[in-house]
This record gives structure tokens, C-alpha cells and sequence, in this order.
């Protein structure tokens, strides 16, 4: 079968499509035909070997993806050959053999039925930046109340599952965009006030738009320079969820601006779920996501062939998530 093969470790350009082996079933696995696969900036993060996973090469990049079931192992009880499935958080595209290939073999734990109503390419890049941002926006055990939320990189997969899962727990939430049209949809997926990240008065607009009121929660996926800008507008006892560093490492800080209000700073890794809670965590995410008639974002479909031009696409800002079409193209 063809797949986009890493054959080193440094760069997305080690990358090159190639033949391998049909995958087979272990007892508890299944393999799927994908219909699509998802990008996310981890998988860049593992091909510059930026990431702790060290999978054997070459190695099969690609962590999300919807497809039908074709083999299954002979453990495997709830799904049969002819099912259509989504890939939930897990070791695929990380330790093992992930979805930039024409087939997959996947732990059956690690499936889920496609969400009623959901076009495939809705699926196809979902589990794992819905429940990411679940658990931004619920690590912390002191914030259950409806309160301000600011997302930044709100435009990008996280960020799109962020503005959609903090309206439905009843938060006021902030988006912060560097685009003013994709501030506009975010507005009209739900979000309460837009601002530019790159407009030096934003947290002086901020504080206005919100009656000299502050952030109780601010999720960041970008870091670099803008950091100490979010630790400023948070309220007393305010919480920065840290998920992404797009933007690089944090500058020099001074510390103090932590102590007076009591800020918190907390790390988010989606790899911490367990499959069972993996699972739970979805359910709730789908049933959120139902009462609020909101449905995935996306942003782009790319073909097989154009994995490289998909990344680019990645690279630049997407608004919800770049995908593959794996089946159908040649
Ligand atoms: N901790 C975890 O468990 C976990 C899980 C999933 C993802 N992540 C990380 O979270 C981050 C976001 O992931 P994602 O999937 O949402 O990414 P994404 O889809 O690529 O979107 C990120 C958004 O951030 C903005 N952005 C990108 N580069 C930027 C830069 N250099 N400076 C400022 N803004 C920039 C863009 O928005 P605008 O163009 O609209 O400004 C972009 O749409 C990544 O670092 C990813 O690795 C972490």
C-alpha cells in the first residue's frame, strides 16, 4: 500500500511516499481504509524530533482519521469488517504506524463510532483537539463556575474546539487572531469579543470590552512573546492553561507579576488520558457539541498526494483543521 514515509528524524522533508506492507490486526486491533487523516503541528514537532516519542524509521506520521473497518483481530468484539470509525487519541502516528497511508492498524480501544450527523471529513480531525481543549478548559478543580475564557491561535484546531466547548460550560469567551476575517468567524461560531494579538493596545480593548473586568482562564497555544501580555490581563486567582509554543520559547519574565493576583500556570497534555478517559471525556464532548448544534471546523481537504502542500497549509493559519483525503485519488 502507499504511505508517506519518514525515513529520519529533522524535518517534514525526510518525508516521501511510498510502498509498504498492507498492515495486519494484532488480537485487539483492527485495521481501517482511511477516507481521511488530520494533520496537527505534533507531527511536525515528532519528524524535527522535537517530541519524546522515537519511533521506529521510517515511520508513518498522522494521528487522526475516519475510515471503514476491514480486518479485525480475534479478540476485537465490537466492531466488524464494513464498520466506519474515527480514531480516538492514542499511540497512532506516534509510537506506531499513524494515518498518512493508505490503511491503519489500530487498537480497537482506541475507536469511536462516528458522531450522529457528522460528515466524515467533520470527524476526520476531531478527537484530538476537542479533547485537548476539554481538558484546558477543566483542569482546574477551583474554576467550575461560567467565567472569562481567552483562547489564543483561537483560529487553529485547538482553538476552534476551545471557543465551541467554553460556550457550551456558559463562559464569556475571547478570541485573540492575527486575521481580521477569521476574528469574524470566530464571532460567529460563538465567540463574545475578537481582538488582534498584534494590535499593541489589545489588552487595553480587552479590559474595555469587558468592564474593566479580567481573564479567569486564558488557554494558550502560542507562548513566545505574547505570553507575559496573557499573564498581565488575568484576574485575582486567574489560570493560564498552557497547551502550544507556535511562537517559540517564553522571553524573560519577571515572576512578581504572578504573586499579586495569585496566578496559576498549569500544563496541558492530551496524552495524559487514559483510553477509558479518553472516552468518557468524548462523550461529554459530543453531547456538549450536540446541544449547541456545533459541529467540527474545517478548514481545508488536501489530496494524498499533496501531504507536503497540506503542512504548508498548516504552517500558515489555517481556520479549524487541515485535512487529507486519503481514498479516492490515485
Ligand atoms: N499540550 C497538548 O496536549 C497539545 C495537544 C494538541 C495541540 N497542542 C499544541 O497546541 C498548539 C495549537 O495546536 P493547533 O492544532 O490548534 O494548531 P493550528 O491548527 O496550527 O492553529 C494554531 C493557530 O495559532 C496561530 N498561530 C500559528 N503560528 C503562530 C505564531 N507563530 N504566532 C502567533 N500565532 C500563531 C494561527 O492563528 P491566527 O493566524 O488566527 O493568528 C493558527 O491558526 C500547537 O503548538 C500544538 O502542538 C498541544
Amino acid at each position: 500500500m502507499q504511505a508517506w514515509l519518514l525515513e529520519k528524524l529533522g524535518s517534514l522533508e525526510n518525508m516521501h511516499l511510498g510502498e509498504v506492507a498492507e498492515p495486519m490486526p494484532g488480537p485487539r486491533e483492527v485495521v481501517m481504509e482511511l477516507a481521511f487523516a488530520a494533520l496537527n503541528p505534533a507531527d511536525r514537532y515528532l519528524a524535527q524530533g522535537q517530541y519524546p516519542a522515537r519511533p521506529e524509521l521510517p515511520h508513518i506520521l498522522g494521528r487522526d482519521g475516519v475510515g471503514r473497518i476491514v480486518r479485525v483481530g480475534t479478540e476485537v468484539k465490537n466492531w466488524e469488517p464494513g464498520d466506519q470509525a474515527l480514531i480516538l487519541r492514542g499511540s497512532v502516528g506516534v509510537e506506531r504506524a499513524g494515518t498518512f497511508a493508505r490503511m491503519a492498524a489500530v487498537p480497537a480501544d482506541s475507536l469511536a463510532k462516528i458522531p450522529h450527523g457528522w460528515s466524515l471529513e467533520q470527524a476526520a480531525g476531531a478527537s484530538l483537539v476537542y479533547l485537548t481543549a476539554y481538558q484546558a478548559l477543566t483542569q482546574w478543580d477551583d474554576f467550575k463556575n461560567p467565567g472569562r475564557v481567552l483562547i489564543t491561535g483561537a483560529s487553529g484546531g485547538v482553538g476552534v474546539a476551545g471557543v465551541q466547548l467554553a460556550k457550551a460550560l456558559g463562559h464569556t469567551v475571547v478570541v485573540l487572531s492575527r486575521r481580521v476575517e477569521k476574528q469574524e468567524k470566530l464571532l460567529a461560531i460563538g465567540a463574545d469579543i475578537a481582538l488582534s494579538p498584534q494590535d499593541t493596545q489589545w489588552r487595553k480593548r480587552l479590559s474595555e470590552a469587558l468592564g474593566q473586568r479580567r481573564v479567569d482562564l486564558a488557554i494558550d497555544n502560542i507562548g513566545g512573546e505574547l505570553f507575559p501580555e496573557i499573564i498581565e490581563t488575568l484576574a485575582m486567582f486567574g489560570r493560564i492553561s498552557v497547551v502550544g509554543r507556535l511562537a517559540g520559547p517564553v522571553p524573560e519574565f519577571n515572576t512578581a507579576s504572578l504573586f499579586f493576583r495569585r496566578n496559576k500556570i498549569g500544563g496541558v497534555a492530551v496524552a495524559s488520558y487514559t483510553s477509558e478517559e479518553s472516552r468518557v471525556v468524548w462523550t461529554h464532548v459530543t453531547k456538549l457539541l450536540k446541544e449547541r448544534k456545533a459541529r467540527p471546523l474545517v478548514d481545508s481537504v488536501h489530496p494524498f498526494e499533496q501531504l507536503p502542500a497540506a503542512f504548508a497549509r498548516l504552517a500558515a493559519g489555517p481556520m479549524g483543521k487541515v485535512l487529507l483525503r486519503v481514498a479516492g485519488t490515485s
